[in-house]
C-alpha cells in the first residue's frame, strides 16, 4: 500500500503519535507503522540553554502552550483530519512527570472527544521502534542499545507482538547523553552538550588525552561518572583550553564515551549470541559513534543499524511506530491513563 491510498484495514491504521517526555514537543502521523505522513518537532533547547540543562517547570509550561497547535499543524501537513486517525499513541514514561502529563492529558482529551483508541508508549521502546521507519528493518531477535540524555541501556529484543525486552546492561550512574551534557557545561559549551562537543571535536586528536573508560571489561553495565570527574580535574589543573587544544579535549572525551558504548554493545551481542545490533536515542546521532560501531561491528560479524539522525533524537514518529505495534496487538489504554515517570522497559 502506498502513501495516499485508503484502506480500512488495521494494518494500514493511521496513528497520531504525541511526545512530550522531556524538552521536545512532537507530533507525527504514521500510516501502517512505517509510512511517515508528517512529523513535527519543536525543540525547547533555547529556553533551557541559559540554565545548562532542562528546567522541568519551564518544559511543562512550554509543552502546554505548544502541543495543541503543533498537533493541528501536523494534521494539516499530513492531510489528515482527526476523525481519520485510527489510534492516538502517547509517551507515558519514562520522563519528567509534568512534561509527560501535558502529552497524556492532551491525548486522553482528543481520544475521548473523538472516540479514538488510545495507546500508552514507553519512550525507550519508541527509540528502538524508530528503526521500523527505515527500509528493510532488522528482524528480532537483536540487541538494542538506547543512548539518550536520560538513559543508556542495552536490551535483548525478542520477537512477539508486541516485542519482548530483556535488560542486558545499563549505566550505573550518568547516561551517555548526560555525560556529554555535563562535560560540555564544564567546558562552557552550550546545551545540549553532545551536539556541541561533536562540532568542536572536528579535526581534534581523539588520542590527545586518555580519559577513563568506565567498567571496561567488566560485564555489560556502563559508568560515565569517572570520566566526568577526570575532565573536571583536568580543567582544574590546566583550565579550559581554546582552539586546537579544545578540539583535542572534546575529541578525547567523545572517544572515551564512544569506546565505552561500542565495547559494551558489541560484547552484548556476543554474550547473547546475536549478530544484529540496533542503536538509537539522541546520542546515536553522533557520527563518531555510528562510524565506530559500524566498523567494530563489521569486524565482529555484527550488522549495526541506526535510524536516520532525525529519528534518533526525540520525535513522535517513533512513538507512533511503537504505538502501531501495540495497537495491532489489540492493546489499548484506559481513559484513566496516568504517566509513569519511572516506567522501565521490561
Ligand atoms: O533521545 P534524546 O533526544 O532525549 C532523551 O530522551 O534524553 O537525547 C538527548 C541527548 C542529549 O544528552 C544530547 O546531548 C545528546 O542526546 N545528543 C548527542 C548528539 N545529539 C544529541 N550526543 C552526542 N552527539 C550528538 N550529535
Ligand atoms: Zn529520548
Amino acid at each position: 500500500m502506498r502513501r495516499g491510498e485508503c484502506s480500512d484495514s488495521r494494518d494500514e491504521a493511521v496513528v497520531l503519535g504525541i511526545e512530550t517526555s522531556c524538552d521536545e514537543t512532537a507530533a507525527a502521523l504514521v500510516r501502517g507503522g512505517v509510512d511517515v505522513l508528517a512529523s513535527t518537532v519543536h525543540s525547547q533547547t533555547e529556553l533551557h540553554a541559559e540554565y545548562g540543562g532542562v528546567v522541568p517547570e519551564i518544559a511543562s509550561r512550554d509543552h502546554s502552550a505548544r502541543l495543541l497547535p503543533l498537533i493541528d499543524k501536523t494534521l494539516s501537513k499530513g492531510g489528515i483530519t482527526l476523525d481519520r486517525v485510527d489510534c492516538i499513541a502517547v509517551t507515558a514514561g519514562p520522563g519528567l512527570i509534568g512534561a509527560l502529563l501535558v502529552g497524556v492529558q492532551a491525548a486522553k482529551g482528543l481520544a475521548a472527544a473523538t472516540s479514538t483508541p488510545l495507546v500508552a508508549v514507553n519512550h525507550l521502546e519508541g527509540h528502538l521502534a524508530a528503526i521500523l521507519l527505515e527500509p528493510d528493518p532488522p528482524r528480532p531477535p537483536f540487541v538494542g542499545l538506547v543512548v539518550s540524555g536520560g538513559h543508556t541501556s542495552i536490551y535483548r529484543v525478542d520477537p512477539g507482538t508486541p516485542l519482548r525486552y530483556a535488560l542486558l546492561g545499563r549505566t550505573r550512574d550518568d547516561a551517555a547523553g548526560e555525560a556529554f551534557d555535563k562535560v560540555a557545561r564544564l567546558l562552557g559549551l552550550p546545551y545540549p552538550g553532545g551536539k556541541a562537543m561533536e562540532a568542536v571535536s572536528i579535526g581534534g586528536d581523539s588520542k590527545a588525552i586518555e580519559f577513563p573508560r568506565g567498567m571496561r571489561g567488566r560485564g555489560l553495565d556502563l559508568s560515565f561518572s569517572g570520566l566526568k570527574t577526570s575532565v573536571r580535574q583536568y580543567v582544574q589543573e590546566y583550565g579550559v583550553p581554546s582552539g586546537p587544544a579544545m578540539a583535542d579535549l572534546c575529541a578525547s572525551v567523545q572517544e572515551a564515551i564512544v569506546d565505552s558504548l561500542v565495547e559494551k554493545a558489541i560484547s552484548a551481542t556476543g554474550a547473547v549470541g546475536l549478530d544484529r545490533l540496533v542503536v538509537s536515542g539522541g546520542v546515536a546521532a553522533n557520527k563518531r559513534l555510528r562510524e565506530k560501531l559500524a566498523r567494530v561491528g563489521r569486524d565482529a560479524g555484527v550488522t549495526v543499524r541506526a535510524p536516520r539522525m532525525s529519528l534518533c533524537t526525540d520525535n513522535a514518529a517513533m512513538i507512533a511506530a511503537a504505538g502501531h505495534v501495540r495497537f495491532m496487538a489489540g492493546e489499548t489504554a484506559s481513559w484513566g491513563l496516568e504517566p509513569d515517570p519511572g516506567w522501565t522497559l521490561e
